[in-house]
């Protein structure tokens, strides 16, 4: 059975505040430990998405790329770590900045250029893969569930986003 056996969950935005509702919602199901890789080129909404993130938990305060600080943890209902892993050689890199003790408490992890540094991960987690789509506000954000519970916190997305932008097909 294919590691994307199970359902994943497309979602069309049109602007970076509906982005960053899409990352509230999802900040509501966060649970501690979690992590979320996000991939998708430049511009493509991942910061915007965890901007929302933070929202979501309570965050006080800007969220702002880490391109070049790596690493941000932000006190909310979790903390959140807000890692960039675009100047990254590789996953080894991961454990030089320490990210598993983080894994540890009570955090939750978001990863931009998340598909950079996979191999440090083991499931479960969740992949947030972005696209631009039509025009210049367009975003298609795909939500690939792997492992653990995030199959049923991604239906629950699904429901609890609705709406006629959100189309859901199996990722072959
Ligand atoms: N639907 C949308 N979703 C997200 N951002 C959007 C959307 N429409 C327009 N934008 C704009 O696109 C830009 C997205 O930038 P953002 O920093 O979130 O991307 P990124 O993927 O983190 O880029 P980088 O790879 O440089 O870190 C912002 O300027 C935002 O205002
Ligand atoms: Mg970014």
């Amino acid at each position: 059975m294919s590691a994307y056996a199970e359902d994943t969950l497309e979602v069309t935005t049109r602007s970076a505040s509906q982005m960053r509702d899409l990352g509230m919602r999802v900040a509501k199901a966060l649970r501690p430990g979690d992590v979320l890789l996000l991939q998708g080129e430049l511009g493509s909404g991942k910061t915007t998405f965890v901007q929302g993130m933070a929202r979501g938990l309570g965050v006080k305060g800007r969220v702002t790329s880490p391109t070049f600080t790596l690493l941000r943890e932000y006190r909310g209902r979790l903390s959140l770590v807000h890692l960039d892993a675009y100047r990254l050689e590789g996953p080894l890199d991961l454990y030089e900045i320490g990210v598993e003790e983080y894994l540890e408490g009570d955090a939750v992890l978001a990863v931009e250029w998340g598909d950079r540094v996979k191999g440090f991960f083991r499931p479960p987690y969740l992949e947030v893969r972005m696209e631009y789509g039509e025009g210049e506000k367009e975003r298609r954000v795909l939500f690939v569930p792997l492992g653990g519970s995030w199959g049923e916190r991604v239906t629950g997305l699904r429901e609890a986003w609705g709406g006629g932008s959100q189309t859901v097909r199996p990722w072959g």
